[in-house]
């Protein structure tokens, strides 16, 4: 993935700004959705706002922060096409790309610090989705969303 979309709300604000830079070193666009500082808001609106781009193509993938990443990987998995994992170590990231294809990732600043948010973050960009038998089981996750629409 090259190009994200981050996203936070007030609690995941200030781990939102290390990890721009993180992200900028590792020479990836990243396009900020918000929020812009530790005023009290609702986590919603960013990750709506990330899971359209994603959705529309803007970006490749996206990245989400909230006090635990629950509320806000909630919010992204209600948009069809969205496959949003909260994780809180690099195996369960890696592993959602691999075999879920996941491409929404969120944790919680109350949770992991910067150390561990990057580890988890790299490991969800090094990862690949495998297809093969996983093919069928994203699939199918698709053919639920479609039944529902
Ligand atoms: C905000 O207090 C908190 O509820 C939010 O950041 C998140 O943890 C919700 O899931």
């Amino acid at each position: 993935m090259k190009k994200l979309a981050l996203g936070c709300d007030h609690v995941g604000f200030i781990l939102k700004q290390d990890l721009l830079a993180h992200l900028h070193s590792k020479g990836i666009e990243v396009i900020d959705k918000g929020t812009w500082s530790e005023e009290r808001t609702d986590y919603p609106r960013y990750a709506s706002a990330v899971a359209e781009a994603v959705i529309q193509g803007e970006v490749d993938g996206g990245l989400l922060i909230c006090g635990t990443g629950v509320g806000i990987s909630i919010t992204a998995n209600k948009f069809p096409g969205i496959r949003a994992v909260v994780c809180s170590e690099p195996y369960s990231a890696q592993l959602s790309r691999q075999h879920n294809d996941t491409n929404v990732l969120a944790f919680g600043s109350r949770v992991v610090g910067l150390e561990l948010a990057k580890m988890i973050v790299d490991a969800w960009l090094a990862a690949e989705f495998e297809g093969g038998r996983h093919q069928a089981r994203v699939q199918a996750i698709s053919e639920i969303e479609q039944r529902r629409e």
